[in-house]
């Protein structure tokens, strides 16, 4: 009875299997093609464009934003669901509030045609919980631990309803005057490219359509980084060999690793805006490397070719940017008041238009958001998570910071030290820990420095504060104050650097010095004749030859993010050890710029210097100390010369010598000794991270590929691979090897 009782339901729920079978599959096969979930995504969006009116199409290559720009918090609901247009292509959205965000989607999905929104947002590093600036996570050389924060980034993202960030910026930037240096991963190409590939991994994940992946938008191409001057918004001037040999290399590498769209940036390039640059836009990144997504142009960028001096009118500029290859106007609503009169005076065809709505609609149809096109409301991550995340965002922020100076002071030695003043204006500040960009990232989120040592060593030590000074201004009425925190102490720790707004976008200054009142600040703590160790919080290198000599350690901390005072204090007190190394010159003054390693060899080695200061900088790129100590030995190479279809093994142990655990990366040079277009001093082609435990010692290998690693590419991005000598470099350490045909 119970073995036909079984059987009966199991007929029973085979049955029911089979009906609802049949009733997915003819509901789906009633769908139109478009909203059919099995069919591929191709023929999906073929569909969709042959049932589209021209204004439907139109409406998708537009973007505007929702939110007050200034006061994101201050979003008034109805307002926005009342003037959004359902209809537009993408929206920029200024807030976390998921059920907001559905609701406007809501409207867009009753629409019509029921074509989802696009929603971005500038998520540049982390999105609540944010992490250090991206200049300081090139300093980390942890790309799997970046890989990890641009992860979490995404997923706080996703959960907010935001679907696509406008990151990574692969702005290779040699002028830390330039606010944007700060969201750049430092001057080196292969740094931008290998830090840019792990940021779309990040973001993207495994697949666009899965749960908390969100499309990345490589930024701002390209050549935005040299704005003259370092002045925002400025013309640039690149010649085609440095354009293919430098700027153009991590987008290239970024859009191999599955990057799906692209922003054109505001700069003029040699004369023609990116906007408006179809041999770049659309030659190169659309036709040669295949941007499978879209292109966005900048914020207001088409209506600003007119402010360039290229176009004269909306009307010249809406046919100019997309001619040249820009799918999704940002914000100035140029394509939506344009395109129509533009088709109909067939200047533009409407092939022309369907290719660019095809490109917008296929990221959707990607993110999966034509069959899922709400975000999840009310999740709320569990607290393993955030501490997952916030872990994760203190690590890489100790990872980032780049001890700069180190006259035995540190790790602060407890036993003689019981007396702490932490002075200036960093000290008890929050806000500007985040830096520029902050996201969602909220200011009582962060700790300030003083409270983070105040929590970890308060058991141990006495710790006092005096502000001392603002960041700027001629206000010295608390040096006093300082100085009398000073003398009661026993080390003091002072606080200095830049305000978050002091770096990003419009934010250039025309010295990298600190303001002279901070300057002054230290040099009057001085004078209490104890030792000092100065803590900086920056956005760009800063140019430290007036201050250096009144510190007796210097730690480099950047903007941290939430996490980072904490990372500070550890790093501080010795439960962390620094590794990070820096992924950007510090000029000595700011008349040095531009100065980077990878410069071209002078025609003079030893003249043409400055007469009034030195040539070198005052720390190098690649410069860190650590509390380990790490000897090198020598290369060891596997040849002393390779045919170019072969490889070559180098090798070096590291051993380290100190009786602290350590993380040392060795950063493999090398330089091209003579070639028919010349070559940088040294570029760096490969690094490498690896914890050596004290007295220990680790063998580092780079494994050359001649075509990847000894090849540069001409004027027109063609490889060349020329036989010759070349040196390999780490650390000082150097070997030969020849290239032979
Ligand atoms: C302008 C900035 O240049 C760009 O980086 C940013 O993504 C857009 N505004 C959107 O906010």
């Amino acid at each position: 009875m119970i073995f036909n009782w079984g059987y009966k339901v199991k007929y029973f729920f085979t049955g029911i299997l089979f009906m609802c079978c049949y009733i997915i599959t003819t509901a789906q096969s009633n769908l139109p093609i478009y909203k059919n979930i099995k069919i591929n995504i191709e023929d999906r969006i073929k569909d969709l464009l042959s049932r589209m009116t021209i204004q439907e199409k139109i409406l998708q290559t537009s973007q505007s934003y929702v939110g007050n720009n200034d006061n994101p918090n201050n979003i008034n609901k109805e307002e926005i669901l009342s003037n959004t247009n359902p209809q537009i292509g993408s929206l920029i959205y200024y807030s976390d509030d998921a059920k907001m965000r559905n609701a406007i989607q809501t409207k867009a999905m009753n629409t019509r045609l029921g074509i989802p929104i696009l929603f971005g947002f500038d998520v540049i590093h982390g999105f609540k919980n944010l992490y250090p600036i991206p200049l300081a996570v090139g300093c980390s050389w942890n790309v799997n631990l970046y890989e990890q924060a641009c992860m979490m980034a995404a997923k706080e993202t996703y959960l907010a309803g935001i679907n696509w960030t406008f990151s990574p910026m692969l702005d290779i930037s040699r002028d830390p005057r330039w606010g944007r240096v700060s969201e750049c991963y430092g001057e080196d190409v292969y740094t931008n490219a290998v830090f840019g590939v792990a940021a779309v991994k990040g973001y993207q994940g495994n697949g666009l359509s899965n749960p908390y992946s969100i499309a990345a938008c490589l930024k701002h191409f390209v050549g935005y980084g040299l704005s003259e001057g370092g002045r925002d918004y400025t013309y640039t001037e690149i010649s085609n060999q440095t354009l293919w040999d430098t700027y153009l290399i991590p987008y290239q590498q970024a859009i191999n690793a599955g990057a799906i769209t692209l922003m054109a940036g505001f700069n003029n390039l040699n004369g023609i805006p990116m906007i408006a640059n179809h041999f770049l836009l659309t030659d190169i990144v659309k036709k040669r490397w295949q941007l499978p997504g879209f292109i966005v142009s900048d914020w207001n960028g088409v209506h600003q070719l007119i402010e360039q001096g290229n176009v004269l009118n909306n009307k010249e500029a809406a046919l100019k940017a997309f001619k040249s290859g820009v799918d999704l106007d940002m914000t100035d609503d140029v394509y939506k008041d344009n395109l129509l009169p533009l088709l109909n005076e067939d200047k533009i065809r409407i092939t022309e238009l369907d290719s660019a709505v095809y490109r917008i609609l296929k990221v959707k149809f990607m993110l999966g958001l034509f069959d899922n096109p709400y975000a999840p409301e009310n999740i709320i991550d569990d607290s393993s998570t955030q501490l997952h995340d916030k872990l994760i965002s203190e690590k890489l922020a100790s990872e980032s910071m780049v001890l700069l100076k180190n006259k035995n002071i540190l790790p602060i030695d407890f036993k003689h030290i019981h007396n702490i003043a932490v002075i200036g204006p960093m000290s008890m500040d929050s806000l500007d820990l985040m830096g520029s960009w902050i996201g969602r990232g909220k200011e009582i989120d962060v700790t300030s420095v003083y409270t983070a040592l105040k929590r970890k060593l308060n058991n141990v030590i006495n710790i006092s504060f005096a502000k001392g000074a603002d960041f700027d201004g001629t206000d010295t009425t608390g040096f006093e104050d300082a100085y009398k925190a000073a003398m009661t102490a026993d080390l003091c720790i002072i606080c200095l650097g830049e305000k978050g707004i002091w770096s990003g976008e419009n934010a250039s200054r025309s010295s990298i010095e600190l303001p002279y009142i901070q300057e002054q600040l230290i040099k009057m703590v001085s004078k209490a004749k104890k030792p000092i160790v100065l803590v900086l919080f920056n956005g760009r290198p800063l140019a430290l030859k007036n201050i250096e000599p009144y510190a007796d350690a210097i730690l480099e901390s950047w903007q941290p993010g939430t996490m980072g005072a904490f990372a500070v204090a550890d790093i501080l007190s010795g439960k962390s050890n620094p590794s990070g190394k820096l992924d950007i010159t510090f000029p000595l003054t700011s008349g040095q710029i531009p100065i980077y390693y990878s410069m071209r060899p002078k025609a003079r080695p030893s003249s043409g210097n400055y007469q009034d200061i030195s040539t070198q900088p005052l720390y190098p790129f690649g410069y860190g100390l650590s509390y380990s100590k790490f000897a090198y030995d020598s290369i060891k190479l596997s040849s002393s010369h390779i045919k170019k279809e072969e490889h070559l093994i180098a090798r070096i142990n590291v051993q380290n010598i100190s009786d602290k655990d350590g993380l040392e990366t060795v950063l493999w040079y090398i330089t091209d000794k003579t070639a028919s277009i010349t070559r940088p001093i040294k570029e760096l082609r490969f690094f490498e991270k690896k914890e050596i435990k004290k007295n220990n010692t680790k063998t580092f290998i780079f494994d050359i590929d001649p075509l990847r690693d000894l090849s540069y590419p001409d004027a027109d991005g063609n490889k060349i691979l020329e036989p010759g000598e070349f040196i390999i470099e780490a650390n000082g350490q150097k070997a030969s090897f020849d290239l032979i045909e």
